[in-house]
């Protein structure tokens, strides 16, 4: 909770966007408005010049809009959503590539997920979760990837929104900086000339490596005197 204090997240939280009833509420309700039916304009800006390979993890994928975008052009894809809906919206969707939906919670990774990807995509899930909650999202992409690997975020940087209500929560670029600066370095950086509707300018691309060994030194800095070295990175 030092985030919390540090970043003053005060404002109302609902209770229970922490859990998938909250988002299956909304899946079955549909209220849904982050579903635009298509994946990110700026993933796909990314995607016309530069490749996204490998083995990508999408946490909070929803419908997996940007699951296939990033299948369709070669990798091999987990979508990764704790939702039922979300899943089985996904699937609801003809293959495109060596796409897979999965249901899980992104804190508590599947077996099998750590220390395994080359990339992880990040859209519109940090800023699903409670602020107070965003250095262990850090945690889980540092946990997901293995060395040297990489992480494609688009964020909401909209610094008309406070952490009031959400959400969706708004971050500033210090925010990121405090929160992702400790186990990622910052290659590059753009606001995006594409968007859906609505999102021009509120938007951030960010483009991180891991830093070598995060994954073990998370590892050693939790359990001092008790780390194995099997744990965790099998
Ligand atoms: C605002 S929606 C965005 C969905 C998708 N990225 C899109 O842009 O269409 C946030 C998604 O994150 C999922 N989510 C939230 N917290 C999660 C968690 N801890 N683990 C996995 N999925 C989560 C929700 O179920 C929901 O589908």
């Amino acid at each position: 909770m030092a985030d919390a204090g540090r970043y003053g997240y005060q404002g109302r939280v609902s209770d229970s966007i922490s859990s998938p009833d909250y988002w299956q509420e909304r899946y079955d309700s549909g209220e849904d408005r982050w579903d635009k039916g298509s994946a990110a304009p700026p993933l796909l800006e990314y995607l016309r010049t530069e490749r996204v390979g490998g083995d990508v993890l999408v946490p909070g994928c929803g419908a997996g809009h940007d699951v296939r975008a990033l299948a369709r052009q070669g990798a091999r894809v987990v979508g990764l959503d704790f939702a039922r809906g979300a899943i089985d919206r996904a699937r609801g969707y003809p293959a495109v590539g060596s796409e897979l939906y999965i249901q899980g919670d992104f804190f508590s990774l599947p077996p099998g997920m750590e220390d395994h990807f080359d990339w992880v995509f990040e859209h519109t899930c940090f800023c699903a979760i409670e602020p107070a909650r965003r250095s262990a999202y850090v945690d889980s992409c540092a946990r997901a990837l293995r060395d040297g690997g990489q992480l494609l975020a688009i964020f909401y940087l909209d610094p008309r929104s406070s952490h009031e209500e959400g959400p969706p929560f708004g971050v500033t670029k210090d925010e990121l900086d405090h929160c992702f600066g400790e186990k990622f370095i910052l290659n590059s950086e753009n606001v995006p000339t594409k968007a859906y509707p609505g999102r021009e300018g509120c938007e951030l691309v960010r483009f991180y490596k891991r830093k070598p060994g995060s994954a073990l030194q998370k590892i050693f800095s939790e359990e001092p005197g008790k780390a194995s070295y099997s744990r965790g990175l099998a």
